[in-house]
């Protein structure tokens, strides 16, 4: 939910700015501003739109300053248009802010602003904040970043805001609670973002501010930290890893392409130094310290969002099936909020791909209070919830830019794949010789992948014959029904189309009423012990005239000579199965999408990165 940027040195701001805003417009993408001080004059543009329509807005008009702001932003409180996009006003217009996050309690703030002869021109929470902020300044007779201070220890909610003033040319003001912020250490000079992409071109030393920190960035001075209760911190500098040419397109349309072909390697960078079918071993060094956690545990809770929350579902098939350990998976958003009963014992398995989704991070937080144990499976380095839980294990599939995941799914099930299998070889809940074989199998996996990347022409014929439908459904069993949910997920996402994933059994208490010609199923009909039951429940949908697409195995011959289309997925462990069908699907979306003139990498009213609840 929105991306910041800014920027203190020697060089021109904005060219710093409009790159960085393009590079987080994953984050949010219904508005976009800049502000830059030029001269002693403070020059503010904004528009509604995209980053590109703002580089456009401001043409010829002054760009120059090497101290700026920038900010793109996916709506919270008020309409996308011109007056709520960020950067906001002082009430003396000599300062501007930009934010990430929600003030909780803007609306009383605003009133007693309100009453003091504050007038807002825009609906944004955002605007309350610098107001107080400027009005604590000038009613205190404080420095800026006293007032900075001051106010958000009146703030309820969750902020990464960057400040601008006409009056300290030489400073930025940053600081953070809920939401990422990363600030990038040049030569003489800084560069601050919501992640390390903008940054990673310029400098590869960087600072994550913690929440409730409050950072000093002066022009040609040393960085520095105090928390909203006035401690001092000495600044933590670690080396970024990521590398340039993954935040590029690298030859494909679109990121999403790219990240679906991505995954032979993501997910064999997911496994890298982890697995050794040679040498029969599972090491998942960053929970070490913490597996007899999970062989004493009684139950296993997984907390996740979106696509996460479908990895965390095939986990459960996993941990059960292998492990022998109870598993709930839960919405994060709603086991926040229902009081639930989480024991000392238990042990919590917190997956994101960002790292930075706000209901995630509470529910983190809420099971951390009761006690548990919180293992993270997050892509993002250093990110939030890597940093919030007790260990964890790094997806490793590189960043993820386009907004619906693929490539983020495939690494956290390899990586839920690894950790349940060596708790399973802890427990001795299974037999060597099935350890072994589904190490080889789970190395043969990317190498299926390609395969499957192969028949790409034959999905996008398939793609043109459906592209115009309305309404889709995806069915599976067993391991298949996540990948059926994230089917339809993916679909509805990025085309549009409304789409429903189901267990296969299931869709006769319901979305059976909706079969007829015009409908199209897609099945995951693959071999393993649900086969001949999927196979009935595709003669169910036959008999309603409704149009079978069904994801097979190689070979197969029953279900090809019902369905209207297969595709073919090489044989592998049913277990691991959901690695492979789930490619197929997400070029289907794909090229769907894309034949319907959708914005793949950005649909409408997403974020990539969820920091608000
Ligand atoms: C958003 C994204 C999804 C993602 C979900 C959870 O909705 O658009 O692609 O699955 O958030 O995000 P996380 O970063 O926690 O995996």
């Amino acid at each position: 939910m929105c991306g910041i940027v800014a920027y203190i040195g020697n060089k021109q701001a904005y060219p710093f700015l409009i790159k960085g805003l393009q590079r987080l417009e994953y984050r949010g993408y219904d508005s976009a501003g800049v502000a830059m001080i030029d001269n002693g004059q403070l020059n503010v543009y904004k528009c509604k739109g995209k980053v590109i329509d703002l580089h456009n807005f401001i043409g010829e008009q002054n760009k120059g300053g090497n101290i700026g702001i920038g900010h793109t932003r996916w709506a919270t409180h008020g309409v996308p248009n011109d007056v709520n996009a960020h950067p906001h006003y002082s009430a003396s217009k000599n300062m501007v802010m930009i934010h990430n996050g929600i003030i909780e309690n803007y609306g009383p703030l605003k009133e007693e602003l309100k009453k003091r002869g504050h007038v807002f021109m825009s609906d944004t929470d955002t605007e309350v904040l610098i107001h107080l902020i400027e009005d604590i300044q000038q009613k205190e007779n404080v420095p800026l970043g006293e007032a900075v201070r001051i106010a958000l220890n009146q703030v309820v909610g969750a902020y990464a805001i960057v400040i601008l003033s006409k009056d300290n040319p030489d400073e930025l003001f940053a600081a953070k609670k809920g939401s990422p912020m990363v600030i990038g250490i040049g030569q003489d000079e800084f560069y601050i973002a919501s992640d390390a992409t903008p940054i990673v071109e310029y400098t590869k030393n960087v600072v994550y501010l913690e929440d409730e920190e409050i950072a000093f960035i002066e022009r040609g001075k040393e960085l520095k930290i105090k928390t909203i209760k006035n401690k001092a911190k000495t600044p933590y500098v670690q080396e970024l890893e990521m590398k340039l040419e993954a935040l590029e397109k690298g030859g494909y349309d679109h990121f999403m392409l790219k990240e679906i072909y991505e995954q032979p390697r993501s997910i064999k960078d997911s496994m890298r130094g982890r697995l050794s079918s040679e040498q029969g071993v599972v090491n998942l060094g960053g929970i070490t310290e913490y597996e007899q956690k999970f062989l004493n545990a009684k139950r296993i809770i997984i907390i996740a969002c979106g696509t996460s929350w479908h990895a965390g579902l095939v986990a459960e098939y996993l941990f059960e099936d292998l492990a022998r350990i109870p598993v709930e998976v839960e919405y994060a958003s709603e086991f926040r909020y229902r009081n639930p009963i989480v024991y000392e014992d238990d042990v919590v398995i917190a997956i994101s791909q960002s790292g930075e989704t706000a209901d995630t991070l509470a529910a983190i937080e809420l099971a951390k209070s009761k006690g548990a144990t919180i293992i993270g499976v997050c892509n993002v380095v250093g990110s939030s919830i890597a940093r919030a839980t007790h260990a964890g294990s790094y997806t490793h599939a590189g960043p993820e830019i386009g907004v619906a995941s693929t490539k983020a799914f495939t690494a956290q099930v390899t990586v839920l794949t690894l950790m349940a299998l060596r708790i399973a070889f802890r427990k001795g809940t299974i037999s060597s010789s099935r350890f072994h074989q589904l190490l080889s199998e789970l190395e043969a996996i990317p190498a299926k992948i390609e395969r499957v990347l192969q028949t790409n022409d034959k999905i996008k014929y398939i793609a043109d014959i459906y592209k115009n439908v309305s309404n889709a459904l995806y069915l599976g069993r067993g391991y298949s029904f996540p990948v059926a949910l994230e089917g339809a997920l993916k679909l509805k996402e990025i085309s549009y189309i409304h789409a429903e994933g189901y267990p296969a059994a299931e869709m006769k208490h319901g979305p059976i009423a909706l079969i007829d010609e015009e409908m199209p199923v897609f099945v995951i009909a693959t071999k393993g012990t649900s086969y001949e039951k999927v196979v009935s429940n595709i003669q169910e949908v036959k008999a309603r005239k409704g149009k079978i697409i069904a994801i097979v195995t190689e070979g197969d011959t029953q279900v090809k000579a019902m369905a209207d289309y297969t595709i073919e997925i090489p044989e592998t462990d049913e277990i691991l199965v959901p690695l492979v069908s789930v490619v197929p699907l997400q070029l289907l979306s794909y090229h769907i999408a894309v034949m319907r003139g959708c914005n793949v990498d950005q649909p409408r009213n997403l974020a990539k990165s969820v920091t608000v609840e």
